[in-house]
């Protein structure tokens, strides 16, 4: 748990240079100072990252939002409005010559405010734009709870602060506003729904849920990686009528040597002859997308021959879940 100094402490690495594990009400993430690209740099090695996937900055208040960002729309100002401090991402212009690393050299910059309290008060402290990806080895799933991370990126940081479990689970929803529309990019807690609450033309990219072909340009490059699978083979099931989607299930398991069988808690007794884990209950999304990655890390350590895994409409913040489970199963899904 927090330790005393904490802050302090993270916020002088920072400041001098140096990467920290941290949390945030998303997932935790890996910081630097943003505008350092030699700092920056660190994490891209850390993680094993793309050279080519820029980094999320985060930032306290406003007036940080002024030193890199610029030419911001009412209509985006609107959505910084409404959703800021919190789950969500937007991708404005970046002010040139700054965080060159970490953009990707790019003209464009992907800025949040967290809400989370130890996040925002190491960032205030520090007095820097912290770039942070989520804090996993790139195509893990992304850390929520320090446990699961430790041993893959613990000696590779120079401090870490534990926050204890992450409360979302999911990492920000992430947009882009083209042409006075709202992109979703990457679906998050921070729903369509939520966002046409506040403007009217939002539409989700095509890539959030279709499967990306190697030469195709993508809006946000995080698309096109392999994302969250575990080593064992995975496949989604999904249908709106419950007994074909059980039948389907039951169908696939007969012809497996050891399946294992990720269901939601209303529907565990009926696969009550094969292995299960209990993914929350269908009717609190909340819990689901809490506990998704740290279930996904566990996967392997049944040895099975195929996980399958039980779909969801993609209304509300099922789209979000659906989203890392259909990379969990590296696109193998199947929609009756
Ligand atoms: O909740 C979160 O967003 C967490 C916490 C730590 O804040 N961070 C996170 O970062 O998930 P990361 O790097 O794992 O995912 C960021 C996503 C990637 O898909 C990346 O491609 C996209 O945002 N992104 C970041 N900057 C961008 C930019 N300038 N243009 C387009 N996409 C960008
Ligand atoms: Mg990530």
């Amino acid at each position: 748990m927090v330790k005393k100094d904490d802050i302090k402490k993270a916020a002088k690495v920072i400041k001098d240079g140096g990467i920290v594990l941290f949390p945030t009400e998303t997932v935790y993430g890996i910081g630097a100072n943003a505008l350092n690209d030699e700092a920056v740099k660190k994490i891209f090695v850390a993680k094993g990252r793309a050279q080519d996937n820029p980094l999320i900055l985060h930032i306290a208040d406003m007036d940080m939002l002024d030193d890199i960002a610029g030419n911001i729309s009412t209509l985006e100002y609107k959505l910084m409005d409404a959703f800021w401090p919190g789950p969500f991402t937007i991708i404005l212009n970046k002010k040139s010559g700054i965080a060159k690393v970490a953009t990707c050299d790019g003209d464009i910059v992907g800025v949040r405010m967290p809400s989370n309290k130890i996040a925002h008060d190491l960032i205030k402290e520090s007095n820097l734009p912290i770039a942070a990806p989520s804090a996993n080895i790139s195509g893990k799933p992304s850390g929520t709870n320090i446990k699961d991370i430790i041993d893959e990126l613990g000696n590779k940081v120079d401090y870490v602060i534990d926050g204890g479990e992450t409360d979302i689970g999911l990492e920000s929803t992430v947009v882009r506003v083209i042409n006075d529309e709202v992109k979703i990019l990457r679906p998050g807690k921070i729903t369509k729904e939520d966002i046409e609450n506040v403007i009217s033309h939002v539409t989700v990219d095509k890539n959030v849920m279709g499967e990306i072909s190697n030469d195709e340009k993508v809006l946000s490059p995080g698309m096109k990686y392999r994302h969250y699978a575990p080593k064992t083979p995975c496949k989604l099931i999904y249908s709106d009528d419950y007994n074909k989607m059980k039948n389907a299930i039951y169908e696939l398991s007969s012809k497996e040597k050891k399946v294992l069988i990720l269901a939601y808690r209303e529907d565990i007794k009926d696969f009550s002859d094969y292995t299960t884990i209990d993914i929350g209950s269908k009717n609190n999304l909340d819990e689901v997308s809490h506990k998704l990655f740290s279930i996904l890390r566990k996967i392997d350590d049944y040895d099975a021959s195929l996980a399958i895994i039980e779909g969801l409409s993609l209304e509300g913040l099922g789209l979000a879940i659906m989203n890392r489970l259909i990379r969990a199963c590296n696109h193998d899904y199947l929609v009756l």
